[in-house]
């Protein structure tokens, strides 16, 4: 670009300029000079260089001209080398602009070329992921019940001895709780109160009766956490859905009824039900409830011979556990045990999966081996 041995650099005298006509020969080759540098002016860079180059105002061409030319000029040259001057920066001005509107104007084609859209192209296929099968189940159960005029609540995973033991009259110290041996978080020392991961969706009935007056009737889907070895079907997280439903004359007839409607919908109508006697120390009757085994019909033998393996030849499975609402649970939630009767279950939603699906090991459901998931779209 402009360099400072041009003529510009130069006084008049020292050019040997002492005629007005001369003047206009010079200022053509300037001219052509500047035409010549503004194609250089292709991007951003090189244009504001190019503008410096001639508009700067220490250093520019047109200042080194109005320094070396126009002002030491003598008296007869001066309104030549002004008009001439004049027309040059005009010139110059109107042509460094229109390359500024060039190069601008090409940074938006290329930015254009650069993300325009090839319709014609084939999309990009995203795998679609569906809801896993703890999910799903989840969800059928939710519906089986929400149909029969339950509502759905949620609680923490994160509960106080109180609600996961206490309240459920569960004193400390109750042999019970060996089986419900749990994880207790690593409290800041001066904690208020020991804080575990709930080993029940239980808690959730003490929650529930303490904000809402009776008749209440919901079902609580939720994980929970027990210090279990895993096996084929154990877990130490797994997956509840807890059942309430207490009113002023709720009869064990209309438990009975509500199980067996869920189970029939569940499971199919050719399933049979059962009960056992059971303990929980927050129902009173207990019961387990067992279904007939869906692997072997009930039989206890298996379709090759021999014993079923899923059933172990009992002919029934165990589904979960429940009972008529203990009255010293009432008292925790300032209910008139006299008034008001209820029953509550808690079932296992893994393992009423597999029955459901004839999976024979609960981990699978922890593994996220998507070639199991994808057999549940
Ligand atoms: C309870 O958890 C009671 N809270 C249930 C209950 C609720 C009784 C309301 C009465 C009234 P239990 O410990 O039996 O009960 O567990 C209930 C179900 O959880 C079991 O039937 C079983 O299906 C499932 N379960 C228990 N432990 C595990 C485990 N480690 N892994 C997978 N499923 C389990």
């Amino acid at each position: 670009m402009t360099s400072g041995d041009d003529k510009t650099g130069r006084t008049l005298s020292e050019l040997s300029v002492s005629r007005p006509d001369q003047i206009a020969p010079l200022f053509a080759e300037v001219r052509v000079r500047f035409d010549a540098e503004s194609n250089q002016a292709h991007d951003e860079t090189t244009w504001k260089h190019f503008r410096d180059a001639w508009l700067g105002r220490k250093s520019g061409v047109l200042t080194q001209i109005t320094d070396n030319w126009l002002k030491p000029a003598s008296p007869e040259l001066k309104r030549a080398v002004g008009a001439a001057l004049n027309g040059l920066r005009a010139h110059v001005e109107a042509k460094i602009e229109e390359r500024r509107a060039a190069v601008e104007a090409g940074v938006e084609s290329t930015a254009l070329a650069r993300e325009r859209v090839d319709l014609s192209l084939p999309g990009v296929i995203r795998p679609v992921g569906s809801h896993h099968l703890i999910r799903q189940v989840f969800q059928e159960v939710e519906d089986i019940f929400v149909s029969i005029g339950f509502s759905v609540v949620e609680g923490p995973e994160i509960e106080t001895p109180y609600y996961n033991f206490e309240a459920l009259n569960i004193p400390e110290f109750h042999p019970v709780r060996d089986d419900m041996d749990t994880f207790y978080l690593e409290l800041p020392k001066g904690a208020p109160e020991p804080l575990l991961l709930r080993t029940h969706t239980s808690p959730m009935q003490i929650r529930t009766m303490e904000k809402r007056q009776p008749p209440v009737r919901v079902i609580v889907p939720g994980k929970v956490y027990r210090r279990d070895n895993p096996d084929a079907t154990h877990s130490f997280i797994f997956h509840q859905v807890e059942g309430l439903a207490v009113d002023s004359d709720i009869t064990f007839c209309d438990f009975t009824g509500t199980i067996e409607y869920f189970v029939k919908q569940f499971f199919g109508p050719g399933v049979k039900t059962r009960f056992r006697p059971s303990y929980f120390p927050f129902t009173e009757p207990s019961v387990e409830f067992d279904v007939s085994c869906i692997f072997c019909g009930g039989s206890g033998t298996a379709a090759g011979g021999g014993t079923c393996s899923k059933c172990k030849g009992a002919g029934w499975i165990e589904l979960f556990g429940a009972g008529m609402v203990d009255p010293a649970v009432y008292g925790f939630v300032n209910y008139d045990a006299k008034k008001v009767s209820g029953f509550a279950f808690g079932m296992g939603i893994d393992r009423l999966a597999m029955l459901r699906y004839g999976i024979d090991d609960i981990q699978v459901f922890f593994q996220n081996d998507v070639r199991f998931l994808r057999q549940f779209p």
